[in-house]
């Protein structure tokens, strides 16, 4: 593995994203897509980026069904070979264990409480607990039907390691200081979550964000970035 990065290739254009991972591909093999680039050029977009670049596919397409629509969107996504596969922990055990089944040689990443969410939002959808103690009860769940990685906040990372010590953490909610928090609300540093116990970091607009056609930009964040978590 060439470094704990996880790139959030958030782009609506193939020409782009495969600009991105050959800039990033010296110190970074694992790519995440999501729902803007998926939904508009599907599995097939995928492919297409496959056959640019050699990476780890991080899939991130937070499934929430009942399990058996789940387990069919699975299958639809399979041929992928996807390393990592999101669904939300909320949608609870039988939805978690109906992915796993579509994807034996993958993992099941279930994703906790979303990292755009502050405490008080939280509780205004009726939760009494707080986000720390249900995103550990839902990971714990999630393992148990199946899953064996975890998305959730930095903030959170240092709970879910006592609770489940051999459970991938992966961390979304990344920021340089100084860097524009945009919709993230629980943001950390790469290297403070890494500190704090994330197996992986995602990291998105933090690097794209310097894109303007070129990627010396982009390249140098890269590198700083990877350095401060060597
Ligand atoms: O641009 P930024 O670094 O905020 O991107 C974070 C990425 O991680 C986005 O693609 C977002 O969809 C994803 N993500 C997240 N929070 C989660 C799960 C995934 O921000 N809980």
């Amino acid at each position: 593995m060439k470094s704990p990065i996880i790139f959030a290739l958030d782009t609506k254009e193939i020409d782009t994203a495969e600009k991105w991972i050959l800039a990033a591909s010296e110190h970074i093999d694992h790519f995440k897509i999501g729902l803007e680039f998926y939904l508009l050029h599907g599995s097939d977009g995928i492919e297409r980026l496959q056959q640019q670049a050699e990476f780890e596919l991080f899939l991130d397409l937070k499934l929430y069904d009942i399990p058996n629509t789940v387990k069919a969107a699975v299958e639809s996504v399979a041929r992928l070979k996807p390393k990592f596969l999101t669904v939300h922990a909320s949608g609870g055990s039988a939805m978690i264990s109906a992915a796993k089944s579509a994807l034996p040689n993958g993992s099941i990443t279930a994703v906790t409480v979303l990292t755009s969410f502050s405490e008080a939002e939280f509780t205004s959808l009726g939760f009494t607990q707080t986000i720390d103690q249900v995103a550990t009860s839902w990971a714990k769940m999630a393992v148990s039907a199946g899953a064996t990685s975890i998305v959730c906040s930095p903030f959170e990372v240092s709970s879910l390691r006592d609770a489940l010590p051999k459970t991938v953490l992966i961390t979304p909610g990344v920021r340089d200081v100084g860097d524009d928090h945009g919709d993230q609300v629980r943001v950390m540093t790469a290297q403070d979550a890494i500190r704090a116990g994330s197996d992986f970091v995602v990291i998105g607009r933090s690097i794209t964000n310097l894109w303007d056609g070129s990627d010396k930009a982009m390249r140098t964040k890269i590198e700083q970035i990877r350095s401060s978590i060597n």
